[in-house]
């Protein structure tokens, strides 16, 4: 399959590399009105467009990696030519109908909710379709996207709530990682040792979490021994509210992601 990408910043370059290992540099083409950033796609082994039209034509599956703003530009553009093409949009808080919108109820459209770690082939993407794609055309598609990192088939009224838990969550889960470095520091760690601990913690108590199973709060329980250590800086984050403000930092986060979108 031959993927066009529109636009090589942030997401279109992650998504280029991360795709190029299940569908080959070859098969991946990019248009971007940037014209250093044509030349940094055309350095990083892909072919570069010309225009849209010419992308159109060198691909079967377009991904539209622009930004909300220019997304609509984008479509109009593209709309008369996508025929049979499959169009991915990443756009955060442009839903399904609102791309129908402009190029019709005909086409076949996905919506791709990704976020950042897609950068190291990790990351966690929602997916919905607008039910144009057959069965076996989408889970070819999906796995195609498997070199990008997981994907979960939502629906798409959970795509706000998606975006709050798995979308800015690395940022919170950075800012905790930052926290536990820098009480590191307190103790009398340098930052980067501080940091490489912390790190590998963090990993490893998620690769636990996946191989070994089990709800948080068991491993939490083993962790903690009576009277001992961990129950002290337990109990002390749960008299401030530790998860209960987790939980409202979501809230707000998905609140902001309706607001957004009107
Ligand atoms: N960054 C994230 O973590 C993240 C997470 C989830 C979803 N998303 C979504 O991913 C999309 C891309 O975000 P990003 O952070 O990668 O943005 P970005 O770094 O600004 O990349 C977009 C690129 O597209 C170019 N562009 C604009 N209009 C174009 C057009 N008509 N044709 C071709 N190229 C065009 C931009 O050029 P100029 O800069 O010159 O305009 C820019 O180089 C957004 O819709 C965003 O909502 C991002």
């Amino acid at each position: 399959m031959r993927v066009g990408i529109v636009g090589y910043g942030n997401m279109g370059s992650a998504f280029a590399k991360a795709l190029s290992r299940s569908v080959g540099r070859e098969n991946i083409t990019v248009f971007e009105i940037s014209g250093e950033r044509r030349e940094r796609a055309l350095e990083e082994g892909f072919g570069v467009a010309k225009d849209l039209h010419f992308l159109l034509g060198e691909s079967d599956l377009i991904l539209l990696a622009v930004k909300p703003k220019d997304l609509k530009g984008v479509l109009e553009a593209v709309k008369d030519s996508i025929e049979d093409k499959v169009l991915i949009s990443i756009a955060a808080g442009v839903d399904i109908r609102t791309i129908e919108e402009v190029v019709g109820t005909d086409g076949k459209i996905i919506r791709m909710m990704p976020n950042i770690n897609v950068l190291v082939g990790r990351g966690t993407i929602a997916v919905a379709q607008n039910g144009k794609l057959s069965e076996e055309e989408f889970s070819r598609i999906l796995n195609l996207f498997s070199t990008c990192g997981s994907l979960y088939e939502i629906q798409e009224d959970l795509f706000d709530s998606f975006t709050a838990i798995a979308g800015s969550s690395p940022a919170f889960i950075f800012s905790f990682i930052d926290a536990l470095a820098m009480a590191g520091v307190k103790e009398g760690f340098g930052y980067e040792d501080a940091l490489r601990i912390v790190l590998d913690t963090v990993s490893g108590s998620s690769q636990l979490l996946k191989e070994l199973g089990g709800n948080p709060n068991e491993w939490i329980t083993k962790v903690t021994s009576p009277g001992g250590t961990t129950v002290e800086g337990i109990a002390y984050l749960e008299r401030k509210g530790f998860k209960g403000t987790v939980m409202r930092c979501v809230e707000k986060t998905s609140e902001k992601a309706r607001k957004l979108k009107g």
